[in-house]
Formats: structure tokens, sequence, C-alpha cells
């Protein structure tokens, strides 16, 4: 192999994950040998599917650089992260729980890389807060899209531990097998009202209690609902009425957050898959304000039809007509200094110019490389709250 095997990173339902390193530019990736049945071996169509895994190139999608493929295991070589989002959640947030301005970044950067993967027509179908990696930037990397498609939504893992039904989208839970990409919106809602509170939002042991968890928050759906998605996947089919809950308002659940951050969270979970937005929607919504290059982002370039909210129209503008008062401030302040400068060499009789001299604090000259790295490459500067 043409890579060197460091450290295990971690274990997961399919795969071990090792550092690696490679031996021909150093560059150090991140290894996932998958578990193969002795006897099967990996399916054709796994790596079929795998391997068309590596044209998905978006910085908000976990790369995949190779697929190697040797008679007792498969190694998938991806591009290293840090750390994943529940590690970064324990060690950055309080008690889990994640400052708002990182929030909005990492939700934006998911709802990012989960709208570029089903415009591709790719569906993740496993999304948690394990299989998000952050990047010592600070940017946000979908890890393991498609691979849920190649080896089939497990069940159970090789250890026998449970697999996480945390995220799983309730009409998924009633047995649809005709979903569609709003099964990864429900859990995007997830992990956004669990960066908020730093505890994950339904904690079902079991399918059953699962959908009980869910609907004790998002209240029973109406029998028009539940007629709704009968239409949609025919193959449920429901045992028994379920007991009736009422809405519970998200305000109740996710106290601390914002209007805007709890309207988009209602949208998201949806219990009518129909009715969630899409991820290319969310990422319009008034929860992101237009331009904000301080949070490592910029809005996609709209689309054939845009929608822009009348409050994101006045954000631009005022951002716009702010920048031109500070360039006008920067540079009447260029030129006072320059003056002062001048007239210190004077009096001073110094050609060499020891005289007036601004200190700029480290922090701000560092936001201003940032900012202007942001502005020469229209994509993302480091982010602030990066992992420190
Ligand atoms: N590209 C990567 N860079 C660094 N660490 C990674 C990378 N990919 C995975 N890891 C680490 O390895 C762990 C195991 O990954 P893996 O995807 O196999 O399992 P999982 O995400 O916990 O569960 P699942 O198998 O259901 O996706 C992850 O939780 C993460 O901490
Ligand atoms: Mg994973």
């Amino acid at each position: 192999m043409n890579y060197l095997q460091l450290e295990k990173l971690g274990e997961g339902t399919y795969a071990t994950v090792y550092k690696g390193r490679s031996r021909a530019t150093g560059e150090i990736v991140a290894l996932k040998e998958i578990h193969l049945d002795a006897e099967e071996g990996t399916p054709s169509t796994a790596i079929r599917e795998i391997s068309l895994l590596k044209e998905l190139k978006h910085t908000n999608v976990m790369r995949l650089y190779d697929v190697i493929h040797t008679e007792t295991k498969l190694v998938l070589v991806f591009e290293y992260c840090e750390q994943d989002l529940k590690k970064y959640m324990d060690t950055h947030g309080e008690r889990g729980a994640l400052a708002p301005e990182v929030v909005r970044s990492f939700m934006y950067q998911l709802l990012r890389g989960t709208a570029f993967c089903h415009a591709n027509r790719v569906l993740h179908r496993d999304l948690k807060p394990q299989n998000l990696l952050i990047n010592r930037k600070g940017e946000l990397k979908i890890g393991d899209f498609g691979l849920a498609r190649a080896f089939g939504v497990p069940v159970n893992t090789f250890s026998n531990e449970v697999v996480t039904l945390w995220y799983r989208a309730p009409d998924v839970l009633l047995g649809s097998r005709t979903y569609n990409t709003s099964i990864d919106v429900w859990s995007c809602g997830c992990i956004f009202a669990e960066m908020i509170t730093g505890v994950p939002l339904f904690r079902g042991r079991d399918n059953q209690d699962q959908l009980t968890n869910i609907m004790r928050i998002v209240g029973t759906p109406d029998d028009r609902t539940l007629r709704n998605i009968a239409i949609q996947s025919p193959e449920i089919q429901y045992t028994k009425p379920f007991p009736r809950y009422p809405k519970v308002p998200f305000q109740n659940i996710v106290k601390n957050a914002n209007p805007a951050a709890i309207d988009l969270l209602d949208r998201l979970l949806q219990f009518d898959p129909s009715k969630r937005l899409t991820a290319a929607d969310a990422l319009r919504h008034p929860y992101f304000p237009a331009v904000t290059p301080a949070l490592g982002y910029t809005l996609p370039p709209p689309g054939p039809a845009p929608f822009i909210f009348p409050h994101q129209q006045q954000l631009a503008q005022q951002q716009q007509q702010q920048q031109q008062q500070e360039a006008a401030a920067a540079a009447a302040h260029a030129q006072a200094q320059a003056q002062a400068q001048a007239m210190n060499n004077m009096m001073h009789h110094q050609a060499s110019g020891h005289g007036v001299q601004q200190q700029v604090p480290m922090h701000h000259q560092l936001a201003a490389a940032q900012l202007s790295r942001h502005n020469m490459q229209g994509y993302p500067p480091e982010y602030p709250h990066g992992p420190r």
C-alpha cells in the first residue's frame, strides 16, 4: 500500500479508521478499513458505488481520494480531519452546547454539503455528529456520504452495538423504503438542536421508543398527515393507533435559541417528509444572513429563480454601506498617519522614521488578513472559533 498506517482514530459501524501518511507525498490522510465478510467479500456493486463517490468534490464533503481493494480488505483513503463534531462539542462546548455563531457556521456548512450531495443525487442516510468532521480551520466536512447506500443502512454493528436511531426520520422509523433527500434534512434538524442545547434531541432505545420520543415533541401527526405519508410510502403498515401527543413549541425545548433558529428548526423537523424544507431552501432561510465574512461562509450564488428574503436585501445593503464607511475611515486614518509620520520625521530630522507608530493588536491583524483572503478567494477565511 502507498500509505503508512499510523495510530487508530476510531471505530464505526462498518470500519476501523486509522491515521495514515502517504509514502509518496507525506500527506496525512484517514484510512478507513472496511471489515469484509470473509466468505462474501465486498460486492462489486458496492465498490462501483464507492468509486463514484470520488467525484463528489465539495469543501463541506470529506474528500475520498482513493479506494484500495485487496483480497482481504477494502481501504478508503479520506482527507484527514482533526476531530468529529461529537468530540468538538464535548471539548469546546459549554456542557456540549456551542456558541450561537459557531452553531450557525456549522449548520450552514452542514446544509451546504448536504445540498451539494442531493444535487448530485446522493443521499447520506446516516447523518450524525460522529459523521461530521471538523478540521483545524473550522471547516465542517460530511463524512461517509453515500456509504450507507453501498452497504445498506446497518441495524447492528459488527461489535454488536446498536446503531443509533436518534437522527433517523420518522418516515424511515415507520418503515418507509421510498424515502428521499428529506431523511437527511431531518437528521440536520436533530443535529441543529443538539448543537444549540448540547444534548441529543430524541433519544430512543429502539424503533418504537424513538418514534414516541419524536411524537412527544413534534406532536402525533393528524390523520390527514398519516394518510399523506401512507400515499407516499405504501409499504408502511400501522399496527396500532398512536397515542395523541400535542406539539410542544420548540421555544420550550431550545430555550436559548433566537426566533429565526426556532423557525428553521421547525421547518426541518416536520413529521411529514413532503413538508420538510430542502437543504438548498434551508440555506436561504433568514437564520442565515446574506453576507457574513467573519463566519467563514458566503451564500452560494442564487439559482435560476432566486428567492431573497427582504431582510437579506436590507442586510446586504447595510453591510455594503458599512464597508464603504469603513474603507473611507481607513483611508482617512492612513492619511492622518502619513501626515503624522512626515511631521515626526521633520521634527526629529530622521529619515528612518521611528516616529509615531500605531500599534495594531495581533488579533486585528489576523482578522484583517482573514478578510483579505476571503475577498481574494471568495471562500472561507479561517473560522475564528475553530479548534483551538
Ligand atoms: N477523515 C477522518 N479524519 C479523522 N478522523 C476520522 C475521519 N473519518 C472518521 N474519523 C474518526 O473515526 C471514527 C470512526 O469513523 P466511522 O465513520 O467508521 O464510524 P462512525 O462515524 O462513528 O460510525 P458509522 O460507521 O456509523 O459512520 C469517527 O467517529 C471519527 O472520529
Ligand atoms: Mg462514520
